[in-house]
């Protein structure tokens, strides 16, 4: 393979590029950003890809979620704090039923650009270029908002920091307490319909919690329970911002992309002959490489030579995504070949990607009831392989948003229109969320039982 630079990706086929106008505004944009701080620390991504080692080794779970898209109309500190919050909510749970750590990725601080099945968005006869993310162009339907703008990674660039930074405050100043996340879990179980479904689990956490305190360890004092390790990621998409933050850590002389913790190339961009894998191969951050139907088992062996040559623990996580009826046709055969070749990766469900339609009304939706498919037979398959599900990657919001139907709250296709704010697909929003936590903690909690009784054997 030749060398790889962080700008060698400039000589490879590229899909999904936005067209900018004037291109020396943008690379004098790339030029500036270029000289901006890193927004994580190369130290940081390599904590992260430890405990993303022990994922793969079956003693962690990944739980990763936020945005589809993030967008500047909807940065507030109100919603940064509730997805955080819900993410932890979930956590617990999970943490608890599987008796093993979680690790926290946000889909935050950077998850701007999306990647467009059609280049072009038609309506009432008007044709336009598709909206591309808020760091490229406007989703407003008017020709001018949809030109492609450099200036507008400098945004995202302030507005990712600015998120990182309050996601760190709240994840080691206190605001991430144990007790406190409890709590509001306990406030969900009485509010939500479903609620004496989940009793029984939250109540098992509240003795846990109450046993701990009569031995003495108190959640306010402990720092484990105090605060919690919090990543994020997103989608690098967009490889002129991404090049722009990659720099040289200079505790190990490696590359790292530094505008987020983890990093994925999305099922568009994934060829093995393109730019977007020539970007990620050369970053020692972890990586993640969503499947789906259309992966080829021996393309994904050549993928993973690539991204993962050294067969490195912790660097590479796959994330499926199929549909939920399609699972079985699919995941068996990608398993059985990863698993015959050796290869060490985490593997993840993204049980939204799949499972998307259009409403009687027109709007994209995904029932509830078919993510938790996607997601329980997922588990079903890897038990039956004798692989580990070692993650989640949803997309879901803090907010009280109508975008998916079903749920406890039963969410119908006429009601989706009251609070359907997303700039791209569907969220859960924050109950649905924290339900299908309760609901996936009884998969977690029999597959670490199995896992635990092979070892025993
Ligand atoms: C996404 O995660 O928002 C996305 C576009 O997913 P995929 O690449 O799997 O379609
Ligand atoms: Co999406």
């Amino acid at each position: 393979m030749s060398e790889w630079r962080p700008d060698s990706w400039r000589n490879m086929p590229i899909v999904q590029v936005p067209s900018y106008p004037d291109q020396n505004e943008l690379k004098q944009v790339e030029e500036e950003l270029s000289s901006y701080p890193p927004l994580v620390f190369a130290g940081e991504a390599r904590n992260l890809k430890a405990q993303l080692a022990d994922v793969s080794a079956g003693k962690a779970f990944l739980l990763q979620g936020g945005d589809c898209a993030e967008s500047f109309a909807e940065f507030h500190p109100n919603n940064i704090r509730d997805t955080f919050r819900v993410l932890l909510q979930m956590a617990v749970v999970l943490t608890f039923a599987a008796s093993c750590p979680v690790v926290k990725v946000g889909r935050l601080a950077g998850q701007f650009a999306k990647p467009r099945s059609s280049d072009v968005e038609v309506k009432d006869g008007v044709e336009l270029p598709s909206y591309r993310g808020d760091i490229i162009n406007g989703i407003r339907f008017e020709a001018d908002a949809r030109i492609p703008d450099p200036r507008r990674m400098l945004r995202a660039y302030s507005q990712a920091a600015a998120t990182l930074n309050l996601l760190r405050a709240f994840a080691q100043g206190g605001y991430a307490n144990l007790l406190s996340v409890h709590k509001w879990n306990l406030d969900f179980v009485t509010q939500s319909g479903a609620g004496e479904r989940y009793q029984e689990l939250a109540d098992r956490i509240g003795e846990a919690l109450s046993f701990m305190e009569a031995c003495g360890i108190n959640p306010g004092e402990v720092r484990q329970l105090q605060g919690t390790d919090f990543y994020t990621s997103h989608e690098a998409l967009l490889l002129g911002y991404e090049q722009a933050l990659t720099r040289v850590d200079s505790t190990s002389g490696d590359w790292y992309d530094t505008s987020a913790h983890m990093l994925w190339v999305g099922d568009r961009t994934r060829q093995t002959d393109g730019a977007h894998l020539e970007f990620l191969r050369g970053v020692s951050n972890p990586i993640a490489s969503k499947v789906g139907p259309t992966t080829d088992p021996d393309d994904l062996i050549r993928l993973i030579d690539i991204l993962n040559p050294s067969n490195e623990l912790g660097r590479l996580t796959l994330i499926t995504r199929f549909g939920a009826e399609k699972v079985e046709t699919y995941l068996p055969t990608l398993l059985r070949k990863v698993k015959s070749e050796g290869r060490h990766v985490v593997w993840s469900c993204d049980p939204m990607h799949g499972n998307t339609l259009s409403a009687t009304n027109g709007l994209k939706t995904r029932p509830f009831e078919r993510i938790l498919q996607e997601v329980k037979r997922v588990f079903a398959v890897h038990k039956a392989e004798g692989t580990y599900a070692g993650g989640i990657h949803l997309e879901l919001t803090g907010q009280n948003v109508t975008e998916c139907t079903g749920g406890a709250a039963a969410i119908t296709e006429d009601g989706l229109s009251s609070r359907y704010h997303t700039h791209c697909d569907p969220r859960l929003n924050a109950n649905q969320a924290i339900e299908l936590a309760f609901l996936l903690a009884e998969a977690l909690k029999e597959e670490r039982e199995a896992l635990s009784g092979t070892e025993a054997a």
